[in-house]
């Protein structure tokens, strides 16, 4: 009769059958985003440091909603901190990423955990990480904002500043911001909790108009969804690196290719 033959298992931290490299993707995840949490945390308290010429404005302060304080503890860039910062921290990529990446609980799938304390999201504080819906409702606000901001960059309504004469005109520095609006556009829309938001809890989608309206904003949103790591970052690189570049500019550090001044 034939024995079962016990896998070669032990249990403990990092403790897994597999062969491959899987701690490649949580050390590069977490370099990664100490990287650009990291810059963006600064940034939202570098208001000394210029974010703004002339029809230009860095994105991590859209909306300003009032001038640089003399309090290193206020930032007009606070407001971030009342949807895309919440918004980000319970996204469910981010999330696995950063259970993964930080707390090592687990650090990859099958390989074994660092405590045995994880219990889920289901009680106190993890259990917060359930208000993602309600934050996505406020990142969807910042949409609007975002493209206003970007789509204002066209046109100097202030004085002349580096060059950058009143009146309409394009630069590299209002492409970014276009990309950028995109990018986080983007990364709302392909949201898993907007996608449960336009098609979830129905029984029949062909059943009304009202039905197979919704089907097909899920069909959509179920497409962006399916490559919704991939915009999470390239929306997370995008405003670094457009807020960096305003900043250079800003600070006359680089000049900004643009047809105020001509190319
Ligand atoms: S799941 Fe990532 S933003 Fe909603």
């Amino acid at each position: 009769m034939a024995q079962a033959v016990a896998a070669p298992h032990r249990r403990g931290f990092r403790s897994t059958l597999r062969t491959d490299r899987w701690w490649v993707e949580p050390a590069l995840v977490f370099v990664s985003m100490s990287v650009f949490f990291g810059w963006l945390t600064i940034s939202i308290f570098l208001d000394r440091w210029a974010y703004e010429i002339g029809p230009y404005l860095s994105p991590v302060f859209e909306p300003k909603l009032f001038g640089s304080n003399s309090s290193i503890f206020i930032s007009p860039a606070m407001v971030v901190l009342l949807g895309p910062v919440p918004f980000r921290a319970t996204c469910y990529y981010y999330r696995r990423a950063y259970y993964r990446s930080y707390f090592l609980s687990p650090p990859s799938c099958a390989v074994g955990d660092i405590g045995k304390t994880y219990k889920g999201e289901a009680r106190l504080p993890l259990i917060l990480q359930n208000l993602h819906r309600l934050f996505m409702y406020s990142a969807l606000l910042f949409i609007p904002i975002l493209w206003y901001g970007a789509l204002h960059s066209f046109y100097n309504t202030k004085g002349e500043a580096e060059g950058i004469s009143q009146g309409f005109g394009i630069g590299l520095g209002s492409v970014l911001l276009v990309l950028n609006a995109f990018l986080l556009m983007m990364y709302t829309f392909s949201c898993h909790s907007l996608r449960h938001f336009v098609g979830g809890g129905l029984d029949c989608f062909s059943c009304t108009k009202y039905t197979r309206t919704r089907k097909k904003l899920w069909d959509y949103v179920s497409i962006w969804n399916a490559q919704h790591r991939t915009w999470a970052w390239s929306s997370l690189i995008g405003i670094v690196l457009v807020d960096i570049y305003i900043r250079l500019v800003a600070n006359e550090v680089i000049t900004d290719p643009n047809t105020w001044k001509g190319f």
